[in-house]
């Protein structure tokens, strides 16, 4: 069993089509141990909680400087001996340590067709905001594996999405995640756990 913790800041759409993929049988040989966010408020927590996972809010608020933040946060990974940590919509900056301690052992779901719209500021609304600007008919999502830079580690998964006319950031990003995010996220875990994808 490839044991998975999950990052997550939001909504928890993504976390929720990982649940749903463990419990369909498109996610085989895998569970969540846990799940954290860095703000109280996110809606994932309860939804990891309606699964009976571990369910744990760890802020950066609570903490006098980002390297305590960042401590607690690699302290509580460890405990629970993890194989794989997805950032599924973590709006964070993870520490270098963290990436180091887990080399090639954190992915992340990004919305788009990386290396369109990534990087520094690029998360969330403001990616799709981004495409729709630069009037781009195509765009999508992205798992990749993270490694020190921001979204630049080797790609795993992509998905295309169409832009279509009259579409609004929000639009947008609701079609990217039913038609990609939810698709190739869990997707790219089951390949992880089934040893479709190298881990290195
Ligand atoms: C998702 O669209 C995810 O791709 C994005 O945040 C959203 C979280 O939604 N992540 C990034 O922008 C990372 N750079 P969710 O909480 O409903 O899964």
């Amino acid at each position: 069993m490839l044991r998975i913790g999950v990052l997550v800041s939001g909504g928890g759409t993504n976390l929720q089509a990982i649940f749903d993929g463990i419990d369909s049988g498109a996610i085989r040989r895998a569970e969540i141990q846990v799940v954290i966010s860095n703000n109280v408020g996110a809606y994932a927590l309860e939804r990891a909680r309606g699964h009976g996972v571990d369910a744990l809010c760890i802020s950066p608020k609570e903490f006098a400087n980002r390297e305590l933040f960042y401590q607690a946060l690699l302290a509580k990974l460890d405990e629970y001996s993890l194989d794989l940590i997805v950032l599924a919509g973590f709006l964070v900056t993870i520490p270098v340590e963290m990436i180091r301690r887990y080399p090639n052992r954190i992915i992340n779901i990004h919305p788009s067709l990386i290396p369109s719209f990534c990087g520094v500021g690029y998360y969330g609304l403001k990616v799709h905001e981004g495409a729709l600007k630069r009037g781009v008919k195509v765009t999508g999502a992205t798992v990749h594996f993270v490694d020190e830079g921001v979204d630049s580690g080797p790609i795993l998964l992509q998905k295309a999405v169409e832009v279509k006319p009259g579409d609004t950031p929000k639009t947008l990003q609701q079609r990217v995640m039913e038609e990609a995010e939810w698709v190739i996220l869990p997707k790219a875990i089951d390949m992880i756990a089934n040893g479709e994808i190298l881990l290195g």
